[in-house]
């Protein structure tokens, strides 16, 4: 199965990607991870990322693609992958397509965590992870959002893809289990 989870910032992306992960046996990919392990380590990717970040803009396509490719590329060759966090615009999503069509690894289900704004500020401001989690860097990340990544629920639509809306403002295991219910039939 290779599978993307779509949301808001605090949407619960990671948090379920982890147990549809495990169910399936798919490799989870969260561009979010990678890049923090980047900026950790102070290599030229998380250099040329942490300014982005911090704001909460979005990093340069030309970086994620670099960063993402090979192992969404060797994921799908495995057993499969859940996408968290990327593509997230639309020239992401078709630079992916241009890539994975030909070798058959491209997304095939979208799972669209369905969040509303003050519930995703509530959670990021709770948890407090570091700068981007405060209050100003959060409304920025959603107003990224609404303008970068919506626009993914028309653009996969209209490719033809499974989109499946979960309403994400229950508890967590609730909401794992609602998706894994939606994708037991497709596995
Ligand atoms: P990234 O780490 O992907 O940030 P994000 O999308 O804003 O997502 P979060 O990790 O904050 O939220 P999430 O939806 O995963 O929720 P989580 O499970 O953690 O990206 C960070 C930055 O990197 C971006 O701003 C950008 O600069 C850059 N970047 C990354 N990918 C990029 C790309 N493709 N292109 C360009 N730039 C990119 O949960 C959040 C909190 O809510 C947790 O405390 C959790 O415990 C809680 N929670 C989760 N579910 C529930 C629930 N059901 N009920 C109550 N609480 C819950």
């Amino acid at each position: 199965m290779r599978l993307l989870l779509l949301g808001g910032p605090g949407a619960g992306k990671g948090t379920q990607a982890r147990p549809i992960a495990a169910k399936f046996g798919l490799t989870h990919l969260s561009s979010g991870d990678m890049l923090r392990r980047e900026v950790a380590l102070g290599t030229p990717t998380g250099l040329a990322a942490r300014g982005y970040m911090d704001r909460g803009d979005l990093v340069p396509d030309d970086v994620i693609i670099g960063m993402l490719v090979q192992p969404m590329t060797d994921a799908a060759r495995d057993h499969g992958y859940v996408l968290d966090g990327y593509p997230r615009t639309v020239p992401q999503a078709e630079h992916g397509y241009d890539v994975g069509r030909p070798l058959d690894i491209h997304v095939q289900v979208v799972v669209y965590l369905s969040v509303p704004t003050a519930e995703l500020v509530r959670r990021l401001l709770a948890r407090a992870r570091g700068v981007d989690d405060t209050r100003d860097v959060i409304a920025n990340r959603i107003r990224v959002f609404e303008r970068d990544t919506i626009p993914l629920l028309d653009y996969f639509t209209t490719r033809g893809e499974k989109v499946i809306e979960i309403d994400g403002t229950r508890p967590v295991e609730v909401v794992t289990a609602a998706i894994l219910r939606e994708l037991q039939p497709l596995a």
